[in-house]
């Protein structure tokens, strides 16, 4: 059974299983931690080019965050010690930043997630470094189709399996495969909270959508099959069959009439190609 419970912004909210409810207080919260989540990703899509180490990008996320008053959630997250994730081709996600240097045809997902005055702004795009092949390109545009169809889903009065199920008829007509084992969260003042958003869900099953839930759609799939390995840091999770992986995500709200992105390009920067 699902139990929804409203919030206040100055309750101490707890990891304990239930939905959240949010006021305006929250949605207000949600808008400025998404425009800066999202102004960080638009900043680096001139930084994304062949020899650029992913620990450069990192800092310059992590700059960009602290310039913006927030700080990124991931640091010391259950150990995690940077400031975002950077998953470049067959990587699915929580890629960490290291001395290693993009090259040329690669695909790379950064994932950003400040945390400011409290509120969790969360999401990933990605990036083309050079040219993609066509086969690379078809995924980047597939998977961020599929992250659209699954916010145009989520609609009050919907299930949340409503999103999975759109998702997956999507991918599924490329043979793409749906990764199982991550999947999007609530969020607000917790950085992953209840509920768990599958992408790949039977449309009617799941809770109902209400008006002030926050959630993350951030479907990653993969050019072969779904299976994921996670490696020996405890982190990066790969495609088993070592095919490319992609993914984007959004920080979402449901309000009476349908649902606000709060993390929405300002500059229009939704998708690569970027220039
Ligand atoms: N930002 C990721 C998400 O979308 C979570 C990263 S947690 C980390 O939920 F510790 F790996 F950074
Ligand atoms: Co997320
Ligand atoms: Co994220």
């Amino acid at each position: 059974m699902t139990e929804y419970q409203m919030i206040d912004s100055r309750d101490t909210v707890y990891r304990d299983g239930t939905i959240k409810l949010h006021n305006e207080e929250g949605f207000e919260g949600m808008r400025r931690a998404g425009k800066l989540a999202a102004s960080i990703l638009d900043e680096l899509t001139t930084m994304v080019e062949p020899g650029v180490t992913t620990a450069a990008l990192d800092d310059k996320v992590r700059e960009m965050t602290l310039d913006g008053g927030a700080v990124p959630a991931t640091m010391g997250y259950r150990g995690y010690a940077h400031s975002c994730c950077i998953s470049i081709n067959h990587v699915i996600c929580h890629g960490i930043p290291s001395e290693k240097a993009l090259k040329e045809g690669d695909i790379v997902n950064i994932d950003v997630t400040p945390l400011l005055d409290g509120w969790h702004g969360d999401t990933s795009r990605m990036y083309f470094v050079g040219e993609p092949s066509i086969k690379a390109k078809r995924l980047v545009d597939v998977t961020y189709e599929c992250l659209m169809l699954g916010i145009e889903a989520a609609q009050p009065g919907a299930n949340l399996g409503d999103i999975g199920a759109a998702i997956e008829a999507h991918a599924r007509q490329y043979r793409y495969g749906i990764v199982r084992e991550f999947c999007g969260h609530g969020l607000g003042r917790l950085f992953h909270d209840a509920p768990e958003v599958i992408h790949a869900a039977r449309a009617g099953t799941g809770p109902v959508l209400k008006p002030g839930m926050f959630f993350t759609i951030e479907p990653m799939i993969n050019l072969g099959k779904p299976h994921a390995k996670l490696l020996n840091d405890g982190w990066t999770a790969v495609t088993r069959d070592k095919s490319l992986s992609a993914q984007f995500e959004h920080s979402i709200g449901i309000t009476e009439t349908g649902n606000e992105i709060f993390t929405a390009s300002e500059k229009g920067l939704h998708q690569p190609p970027y220039r």
